[in-house]
Order: structure tokens, then sequence, then C-alpha cells
């Protein structure tokens, strides 16, 4: 990348504020994300120091020349960036697949919508800021130190109000269900989400999309063969995203060697509305055995 060189350096007011985030690039395109600190203190980035008043007087998209003369573009992250850019200790989805997993499940605001399996909350984010401010996500996780920090990574990244339209559930919905609510929309990344057929039949709407996404071919045929054989679910169709970037400089116009190819699967399928029939309709005794419904 060329960060140019006759761009404005600073002015008196910029574009940040404490507590915002800001990216830095430099000339080899590496990025450093950083958060403002409060004023009086600073941040290191290879090995230099910016403080909270310089970095405050930036631009987003402007250029910050630093006391050794290196160069960055400063820009305000975008998703994809604080996605990538995110400290995080479990595997999350990628940019490439969450783009894909927000169209094919067809999120739109104002939506109620569950997730299963959060981990550190790459879907979640993307999944809350799709799903603007009416728009509700109950998030179901086994694990309570993922759902602390996917909590944490939400008010980091998309700001306290964010919180106010996600409900985090310690839980295993396979087990126990996805509970009372009825969902437009559920998303699952989870090793063994066929286990969580019955719960979704439960809770998602007739016509409701269902997205899961696994790492492994027999995960994913497993799955597409359970939804195609029961009767609640229709349109199984699984895919992948090999994304692969282009080297672009005068002549020399040709696909990077090296390319992240595969990442996951994505399903995608529909809940059906099945006539009730008389046996359906009527719940089961406690005294006998739930039907099962395939
Ligand atoms: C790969 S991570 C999810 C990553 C996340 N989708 C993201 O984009 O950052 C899978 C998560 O599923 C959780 N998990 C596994 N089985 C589960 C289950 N049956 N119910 C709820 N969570 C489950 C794990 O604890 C883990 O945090």
């Amino acid at each position: 990348m060329d960060v140019g060189g006759d761009m404005e350096t600073t002015s008196a007011l910029g574009d940040f504020a404490p507590g915002d985030h800001i990216l830095l690039v430099d000339e080899r395109d590496r990025e450093y994300l950083v958060r403002v600190p409060p004023p009086g203190e600073t941040v290191r980035v290879k090995g230099e120091s910016f403080d909270s008043a310089t970095l405050c007087a930036q631009h987003d998209g402007g250029l910050l020349v630093s006391p050794q003369r290196r160069r960055y573009l400063t820009l305000r992250p975008t998703l994809q960036q604080l996605v990538m850019n995110m400290p995080r200790a479990a595997q999350i989805i990628y940019p490439k697949d969450l783009g894909l997993i927000l169209m094919w499940g067809d999120v739109a605001p104002g939506m109620r919508v569950a997730e299963v399996g959060c981990g550190h909350g790459a879907l979640t984010m993307t999944l809350l800021r799709a799903l603007g401010p009416e728009g509700r996500l109950t998030s179901f996780e086994v694990r309570r130190d993922h759902l602390n920090r996917t909590r944490k990574n939400i008010a980091r990244y998309l700001g306290e109000e964010a919180l106010a339209r996600w409900t985090p559930v310690l839980a295993d919905p396979c087990m126990e269900g996805l509970g009372s609510e009825s969902f437009h929309r559920l998303f699952t990344d989870i090793p063994e989400p066929w286990n969580l057929l019955e719960a979704a039949v439960a809770s998602l709407e007739p016509g409701g999309v269902w997205v899961a996404y696994v790492p492994t071919v027999l995960q994913m045929s497993r799955l597409v063969e359970s939804l195609d054989r029961h009767r609640h679910f229709c349109l199984a169709r699984a895919f992948e995203c090999l994304q692969r970037f282009w080297h672009v400089r005068g002549l020399s116009v040709r696909p990077q060697h090296e390319m992240k190819a595969h990442t996951g699967f994505i399903i995608v399928c529909r809940r059906r509305w099945i006539e009730p029939t008389s046996e359906e309709a009527t719940p089961p005794s406690p005294a006998e055995p739930a039907e099962e419904q395939d």
C-alpha cells in the first residue's frame, strides 16, 4: 500500500477521542489496532509511544508520521478489521464467511435471532450490528468464560448500548432446548448441530432460516442428511467460500500465492410449516414418552 506523503498529518481537532479504536496501517499493510488511551497516557506500537492527544488529533483516513518517521494510515476500523485484529483464544468465523452467513441467513433489522456457540463473539457482534437497535439476539454457550469474553468484546467493540439487545444464556440447548421464545433465525457454530434438530423445530418460526457452520466434511454431510430426513426442514444446502486475493501491480496481475482456502462449511435450511395432527396438537401426558418426530 502507498500511504502517500502529501496528506495532512495532524490538526488540532481530530476525529478520535479517548476510548475510540484507531487502526494504524503501515507501509507494508500491517495493521495495528489500538485504543486511544485516557488524556496524558500513551500506547506503544512497534516500540514507539503515541500519546492520547496525538491519536485524538488524527483523522479517519489521514496520515500519521511517527517520531521515527514511520508513516501510518489512521482509520476508524471496520467490523472486518475489528474481528481480524481483536485478541482471541477461540476459533472465530472469518469475515469472508460472516458476510455470506448474514446474506443466506437473511438477517434484517428488528428480528429475533438465536445463536448457539458464541465462542469469543465474532458472529455475535456481526449479528448484533445487522439486527440494528430494534433487533434482539440470544446467544447460548456452554462455557462461562466464552460468554464473558463475548460480553467484553461486544462492549469494547460495538459499545455498551449493544449489550442491551443481547441475552447471553449459559446452557446447552441440545439438552435443554432454546427456551420459550420463538426466533426468526437460528445460527449455530457447534460441533454436533444435528443434536439441535428438535430444539430448532420447537423454537424456530415456520419459514425461519437456520444457518449452521461446521469445519469438517463429515459434520457437514451428517447435518445435511439429518435435515433432509426431517420433515420439519427443507431446502438444506451446503457450500463453502474460497476467497482468493489478487496481486495487482503494473503488469504483474495474478492471484496471490497464498490463500486461506478452507475454513468451514455453511449449511442453510428452512423450517417448514406442518399442519399439526391431533396427536401433535395435544401435548403427551407426563406418563407417556414423547413421540419421535422423524
Ligand atoms: C468455534 S466456537 C464459536 C465461534 C464463534 N462462532 C465466533 O465467530 O467467534 C464454538 C463454541 O461453541 C461452544 N459450544 C460447543 N457445543 C455447544 C453446545 N452444545 N451448546 C452451546 N455452546 C456450545 C463452545 O464452547 C465454543 O465456545
